[in-house]
């Protein structure tokens, strides 16, 4: 287990503001679904996996200060705030999958309400009861996915070498962007307990610098060796060092396999496919929009142009007409993510991805 950026027990909620990183390591207080949706918006909090469980906890904290009178109630609580946390950032699919194993959850639950109409007094405490578990047992139910995902990541990747592997990978997938261990970083972890991870290479990852500022910092915690590019040298990285495989993570994943990642993955995968090098995504279930049959329909997230002319706050371009385009992520096509899926119900060619 490395940085816990978040922490969560009995109604109190803390997430570290991945804002003030690297220079400052500092905690803030979810009270509410308010407080979940600003940390979401505002990137105080980032990544799929992540997003989806403090969009969930901030829920479960907000349910510790109210009473429900009918299952009604809870559930049109329920529905209500999930409508709302999801507004706050479109393309990670996993809050979205969340909102609706919840409508699905109490769903089943109601069924039961006519059997035990003489025991509806007991009923409502029962069902909240169970889904505050659901909701507190997020973190756990990610980190078991994420050893999974290390542990299925790192059997496959050791077969790439006889003696350790040269990796690269794009954004961030570790314990800032997860419950815990990460998804591509975590089976990082993985190769190098097991002696197998001789590189770590990793972008810098334009414009908003998850690389630079974020997985920078978890290698270093880590202690994992590793050497940091720019968005620009992936080429020439792949021309002249051994690089065994590209693992990067995934915002949402498509019913072929078409995969949304931070921008600049296709361009990597593009790359890769040239110089023969195998591709793969690492991500949970949760990461997967089974009802979209291919990556066209993923709405991509566009972000202000102050990203790309400015870094805090100091002007890096001309002031005035110039038009910047900032799309955060771009859709990188099944065929090319060549080495596979890596999930934790096993590694998928992108054209075989079932729902299990
Ligand atoms: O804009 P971000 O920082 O939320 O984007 C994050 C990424 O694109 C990650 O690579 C992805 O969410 C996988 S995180 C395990």
């Amino acid at each position: 287990i490395s940085m816990e950026a978040i922490k969560y027990s009995a109604g109190n909620l803390q997430i570290i503001d991945q804002l003030k990183l690297p220079s400052q390591l500092d905690y803030i207080q979810i009270k509410n679904c308010e407080d979940g949706w600003n940390a979401i918006k505002f990137m105080q909090v980032r990544g799929a996996p992540a997003i989806a469980i403090v969009g969930g906890l901030s829920l479960a904290v907000e349910m510790y200060s109210k009473d429900f009178n009918s299952l009604s109630e809870l559930k049109s609580f329920v529905s209500n705030r999930m409508k709302y946390l999801i507004t706050s950032r479109p393309t990670a699919v996993n809050l979205f999958n969340l909102d609706a194993t919840l409508q699905s959850f109490i769903d089943e639950h109601s069924s039961f309400t006519v059997l035990d109409l003489k025991q509806n007094d007991c009923f409502l405490p029962l069902i909240l009861h169970r889904l505050l578990d659901k909701l507190e047992g997020l973190l756990a139910d990610d980190i078991n996915c994420n050893k999974l995902i290390g542990k299925n990541g790192s059997e496959n990747l050791k077969r790439l070498s006889t003696t350790s592997v040269n990796l690269l990978t794009h954004c961030n997938t570790g314990s800032l962007a997860t419950a815990n261990y990460g998804t591509a970083l975590g089976m990082f972890l993985s190769l190098h307990a097991l002696g197998k991870l001789s590189r770590c290479f990793f972008t810098e990852t334009r414009p908003y610098n998850q690389g630079s500022r974020l997985t920078a910092y978890e290698l270093t915690y880590d202690k994992i060796p590793c050497t940091m590019i720019c968005d620009s040298m992936v080429a020439a990285l792949m021309s002249r060092e051994r690089i065994d495989a590209v693992v990067v993570g995934a915002d949402c994943i498509a019913a072929n396999g078409d995969t949304a990642n931070k921008i600049g993955t296709f361009q990597i995968a593009i790359l890769a496919k040239h110089f023969n090098i195998p591709f793969y995504v690492a991500a949970p279930f949760t990461s997967i929009n089974f009802g979209l049959p291919n990556g066209k329909n993923i709405v991509i997230e566009e972000r202000s142009q102050e990203e790309m002319t400015t870094l805090n706050g100091v002007q890096l371009s001309v002031k005035g007409c110039i038009t910047c385009w900032n799309p955060a992520f771009d859709v990188t096509p099944g065929e090319l993510i060549t080495g596979g899926i890596i999930t934790e119900h096993g590694v998928f060619k992108a054209s075989e991805l079932k729902n299990v």
